[in-house]
């Protein structure tokens, strides 16, 4: 948060573009950083739904006062996933960029919208995305 909030002040553009921005721009550096925990898939879909039960569980055991969030996922049909995040951070605007990060990498276009949302005094957080 300390890098984004200097950026937006060093930049002119609000906290949502920012960690928007910064969430695109982090995704490449984990998935060079821990190639074994993205290159076992073969699409953004299978990949996403490894981030749970996975990625942070990895992550928990690399950086033991890591907090990663909650996911809870649906699929309601082959090419969609619905995640519910849930984090006390409500960094919501951060995982939409991690999502954008993750179309770039598998190159594959990942549309999504957001169907509730903490910051508007919903529980949780949904992302609805569907895949090409
Ligand atoms: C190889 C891939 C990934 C790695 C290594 C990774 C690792 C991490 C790490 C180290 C943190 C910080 C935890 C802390 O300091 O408490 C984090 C946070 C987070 N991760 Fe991941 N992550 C990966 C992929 C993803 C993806 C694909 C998503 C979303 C779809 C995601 C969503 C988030 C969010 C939203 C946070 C912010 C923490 C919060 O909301 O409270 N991550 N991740």
């Amino acid at each position: 948060m300390a890098v984004v909030t200097k950026t937006t002040e060093k930049l002119g553009i609000t906290l949502t573009e920012a960690l928007h921005s910064f969430g695109r721009f982090c995704f490449p550096k984990f998935a060079k950083k821990y190639p074994n925990l993205v290159t076992p898939y073969k699409n953004p879909k299978e990949f996403l739904k490894s981030v749970h039960s996975m990625v942070h569980i990895e992550v928990k055991k690399l950086y033991r006062d890591a907090e990663p969030p909650d996911f809870f996922y649906k699929e309601p049909a082959d090419n969609r996933l619905i995640i519910e995040y849930s984090s006390k951070r409500k960094l919501c605007h951060f995982m939409e960029g991690l999502i954008d990060g993750v179309a770039d990498y598998f190159k594959s276009p990942i549309k999504y919208k957001q169907t509730s949302c903490t910051l508007n005094g919903n529980k949780t957080c949904e992302f609805d995305l569907t895949f090409s």
